[in-house]
C-alpha cells in the first residue's frame, strides 16, 4: 500500500505497537464486563483500575479524579454542560481559540440562557492574561474554560493567572489539555484547575478513549445516565480494551516524554529553518509553542491547494481551514489573533511525531520546495 509520510500528529497519532499488544487480550479472550461478579469481570475491573492509575500518574492527578470517557470531545462536553446543569445560569468564559467541542457546547448553553464571552488572545495567539483577568473581574463567570495548547497554532496558553483569578471569584475552571498531553509535562494540581480534558489518540493510544480529570469538589450532572459507571458521572459499559490502551500509552509517555520532546524539538527546528528558507511565513513564533507543531503559509497559495498537492506527492499535512462547509473557512485561531483572512486561507499545519525521522522531514522540505515552485509558476501563468 502507498503510505504517505505522516506529518499530521495533531489530528491523530498512530497506535503504538506496545499499546496494541496491551489491548489485544481484551479484544480476544479477556472478554469480561467490568461490572460482572466473576473472574472475567474482576479481570476487566482490575485492568481498568490499573489504567486509571497510569493515566492519573501521567497527568499529575489522583486515580480517583480520573473519569473515563469516549474521548476529548465528550470530556469537554461533560465538564461544561455537567457543571452548567449544577449551578445557576450565568456567564461562561472561554478562550478565543477553543476547539469546536468547547465552542459548540457553549452555543448549546447560550440557548439555555447562559452568557458566553471569549477571552482574547494577543497578536502571537496566546491568551492575553491582563485582558483575561479584567474580563473575569467584570463578568464574575460561573465557568471558565481555556485550552492549554492550541491544536492549529501549537501555542501554549499561560492559563494559571486567569484560572486563579477566576477561582477566587468562585468560578469552576477547566482546561482542554488534549494537545498539550504528550508534548509537555502536565500536572493537574499545578495548573490549578477543577477539570482537565485528555484524549488517548493524541498520545499514540486508541481512538475512542479519553478522560476528564475532575476535582472531587465539583458537582457535576452526567451527560449519560444509566448503570452508574465512573462514579455515576458516565454510565455505559466501559470500553475495556481502549481504556487499557490509554493506560499503556500513558505509562510509555511517563517513561519517554523527555526523549520524545527532545526528538520532536530537533525536527521542529529543522523543519522551521527549512520552510523559512523557502519563503514561508510562520505563525505564532512570538509565543511559547508545542515542540511538534508548525503553522505556516506561503502568501498567495491557498492552504487547501498546497495540502492537496502534497498529499498526491506522498505527504500528509493539514490545512488551517475548517472544511465542514463547501467553502473552507480560514482558521478561527488565526482570525482571533488578527491575521488577515487572505493570509489565514494560506495556512498549512505540519505536526511531527516521536517516530518521524530526520530523513522524512528532509524529503518533505525538498518536495515542498518543488510543489511551491510549481504552484507559483501556475499562479504566475494564470495572472
Ligand atoms: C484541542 C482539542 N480538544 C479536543 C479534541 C477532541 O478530542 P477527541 O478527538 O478525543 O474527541 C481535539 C481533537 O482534535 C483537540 O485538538
Amino acid at each position: 500500500m502507498f503510505a504517505p509520510v505522516y506529518l499530521d500528529h495533531n489530528a491523530t497519532t498512530p497506535l503504538d505497537d506496545r499499546v496494541l499488544d496491551a489491548m489485544l487480550p481484551f479484544l480476544r479472550e479477556r472478554c469480561g464486563n467490568a461490572s460482572s461478579r466473576h473472574e472475567y469481570g474482576r479481570a476487566a475491573r482490575d485492568a481498568i483500575e490499573r489504567a486509571r492509575y497510569l493515566v492519573a500518574d501521567a497527568a499529575g492527578a489522583h486515580a480517583t479524579e480520573v473519569i473515563f470517557t469516549s474521548g476529548g470531545s465528550e470530556a469537554n462536553n461533560l465538564f461544561l454542560k455537567g457543571v452548567a446543569a449544577s449551578i445557576p445560569v450565568g456567564t461562561l468564559l472561554m478562550g478565543a481559540t477553543e476547539h469546536p467541542c468547547v465552542v459548540q457546547p457553549g452555543k448549546q448553553l447560550q440557548a439555555l440562557g447562559w452568557r458566553v464571552c471569549r477571552l482574547p488572545v494577543d497578536v502571537h495567539g496566546a491568551l492575553d492574561t491582563g485582558a483575561g483577568l479584567r474580563l473575569v473581574e467584570a463578568e464574575r463567570p460561573g465557568i471558565v474554560s481555556v485550552m492549554l495548547a492550541n491544536n492549529e497554532t501549537g501555542v501554549i496558553n499561560p492559563i494559571k493567572a486567569v484560572m486563579l483569578g477566576a477561582r477566587q471569584q468562585g468560578a469552576w475552571v477547566h482546561t482542554d489539555a488534549v494537545q498539550a498531553f504528550g508534548k509537555l509535562p502536565l500536572n493537574f494540581r499545578e495548573l490549578g484547575v477543577h477539570g482537565m480534558t485528555l484524549s488517548a489518540h493524541k498520545i499514540y493510544g486508541p481512538i475512542g478513549a479519553g478522560a476528564l480529570v475532575l476535582d472531587k469538589r465539583v458537582d457535576l450532572q452526567p451527560l449519560i445516565a444509566g448503570g452508574g459507571q465512573e462514579r455515576e458521572l458516565r454510565s455505559g459499559t466501559e470500553n475495556v480494551a481502549a481504556i487499557v490502551g490509554f493506560g499503556r500509552a500513558c505509562e510509555l509517555l511517563s517513561d519517554e516524554l523527555a526523549q520524545r520532546v527532545a526528538h520532536m524539538q530537533a525536527l521542529h527546528s529543522l523543519l522551521e529553518h527549512g520552510v523559512m528558507q523557502l519563503g514561508a511565513e510562520l505563525f505564532c513564533v512570538g509565543a511559547t509553542r508545542l515542540p511538534n507543531t508548525s503553522f505556516l503559509a506561503f502568501r498567495g497559495l491557498e492552504g487547501e491547494t498546497l495540502v492537496g498537492k502534497l498529499d498526491r506527492a506522498g505527504f500528509a499535512v493539514a490545512s488551517g481551514a475548517a472544511c465542514s462547509s463547501a467553502t473552507p473557512l480560514p482558521s478561527a485561531s488565526l482570525l482571533a489573533m488578527g491575521v488577515a483572512p487572505e493570509l489565514a486561507r494560506c495556512a498549512v499545519r505540519v505536526s511531527v511525531g516521536y517516530k518521524t525521522s530526520v530523513a522524512e522531514v528532509e524529503r518533505f522540505l525538498s518536495v515542498l520546495k518543488e510543489t511551491v515552485q510549481d504552484l507559483r509558476q501556475l499562479t504566475a501563468v494564470a495572472v
